[in-house]
């Protein structure tokens, strides 16, 4: 019996349609504990993390599942500064783009030509994946503020590997070395998001991978994943609405007109934190750092009330601030453009998918659910010069 006859025979199976409830693997990557509001990396907490660690470090512990000892950081910073130059032919691509390709669209197609300047592409061992990790991370940002600075009429900046990734980044975006303030809140933006457990972008990467696609394969497949508004893009709208709202006194009243007509204040609210999402508390402790730096403090109070009073409304329902709120308001406040946002994310998040997929490669199943087929069984053809 064929699948199409089984389902249509069998009764009704249970659906579930997000997946929402499905466990897809065993992982000791990241455990996200919404009740708690805690984000642990292999076991260390992202607050310890974000206030000792550094990007490089992180990367290091979500692949290798390990504290690197000293020599071995030195190592990894000296490789991921080696790896950010990219090859001129990558850069041309990049000068091909139309003027208005979205940023992450020129990141996906950037990340899918890149592959085929390594050599180890389809090498599928685990040392060759590690070295395929590293390279590809290493390059992300620099294929994000290369093409930036195409798009303005600017020179394209080459990678200065003596600087952590954060700072050369920031350095090769704006075309000067950042402040050590906006250089750690980079830092610690990249920390915040390298991983979030089994993310939909993180299961794009693990489906691309279940196949024994390569490794630059999965990470193309999580990039076009992570476009989506309803995954990247929180971030932009949060800053939107700060924006509009403009001024404090204006925030209030927002927020309530808002919530009366039944809207959604974007940055709020969680499918999985039912608390503070650990990671808008860190991020809200720098935007105001660097709020007062700017002098931008209006726009940081804006985002005080708003938050204030969603809580002050909302926690009844759980419904707290979330990462997206604070990180749309700091990469502004770092004089980042909004199209930029999700490109930046993807530069952090491909520590964790790179991380994923070794991860299930090393107990591969390929990854092949099952519809429910609902359509008709006994079409008749007819052909077509007979058709009306
Ligand atoms: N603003 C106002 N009300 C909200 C918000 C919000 N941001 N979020 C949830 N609520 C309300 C809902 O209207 C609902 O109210 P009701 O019970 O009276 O109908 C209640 O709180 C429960 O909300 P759900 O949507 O059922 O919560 P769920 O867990 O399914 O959704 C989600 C979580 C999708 C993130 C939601 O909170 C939301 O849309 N937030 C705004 C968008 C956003 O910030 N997304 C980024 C998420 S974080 C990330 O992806 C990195």
């Amino acid at each position: 019996m064929s699948i199409t006859e089984k389902s249509t025979i069998e009764a009704r199976p249970k659906i579930d349609k997000g997946l929402d409830d499905i466990y897809v693997k065993e992982s000791s990557i990241c455990l996200v504990d919404g009740r708690e509001g805690r984000l642990l990396y292999r076991g260390w907490d992202i607050r310890d993390l974000a206030q000792h660690s550094s990007f490089e470090e992180t990367i290091y512990i979500l692949i290798h599942g390990r504290l690197p000892a000293k020599e071995e950081l030195a190592e990894a910073k000296r490789a991921f500064g080696e790896s950010r130059a990219i090859d001129p032919e990558v850069v041309k691509l990049l000068r091909c783009m139309p003027e208005d390709a979205p940023p992450i669209d020129v990141l996906r197609t950037a990340v899918s030509f890149l592959s085929n300047f390594d050599k180890e592409r389809d090498d599928p061992t685990r040392a060759a994946n590690m070295r395929k990790a590293q390279r590809l991370i290493g390059k992300m940002p620099t294929l994000v503020a290369a093409h930036h600075r195409i798009r303005q009429g600017k020179r394209v900046l080459v990678p200065d590997p003596k600087l952590g990734i954060a700072e050369d980044f920031l350095r090769m975006l704006t075309g000067k070395r950042p402040d050590p303030l906006s250089a750690k809140v980079m830092d610690v933006a990249l920390i915040l998001h390298a991983d979030h457990s089994m993310n939909a972008s993180a299961f794009a990467a693990t489906v691309a991978a279940s196949t024994l696609a390569d490794l630059y394969s999965t990470i193309v497949a999580a990039i076009a994943t992570l476009k989506g508004p309803l995954h990247g893009g929180a971030n932009e709208a949060a800053l939107k609405t700060m924006l509009t709202i403009g001024k404090p006194e204006n925030a209030e009243s927002y927020v309530l007109n808002t919530l009366q007509n039944h809207g959604k204040i974007f940055g709020f609210g969680h499918r999985v934190y039912k608390t503070w999402d650990p990671r808008a508390l860190i991020l809200r402790e720098y935007a105001k750092q660097l709020s007062e730096l700017r002098g931008e403090e209006d726009l940081f109070h804006v985002a005080e009330i708003v938050q204030d009073t969603v809580v002050r409304e909302l926690s009844a329902k759980h419904i707290y601030p979330n990462v997206d709120f604070y990180s749309g308001l700091t990469y502004h406040l770092l004089g980042i453009p909004l199209d930029l946002f999700t490109p930046i994310f993807a530069v952090s998040r491909v520590a964790g998918w790179t991380a994923h997929v070794i991860e299930y490669w090393e107990d591969n199943r390929l990854v092949r659910p099952l519809d429910y087929y609902v359509g008709p069984t006994h079409n008749v053809y007819v052909p077509v010069e007979r058709r009306a």
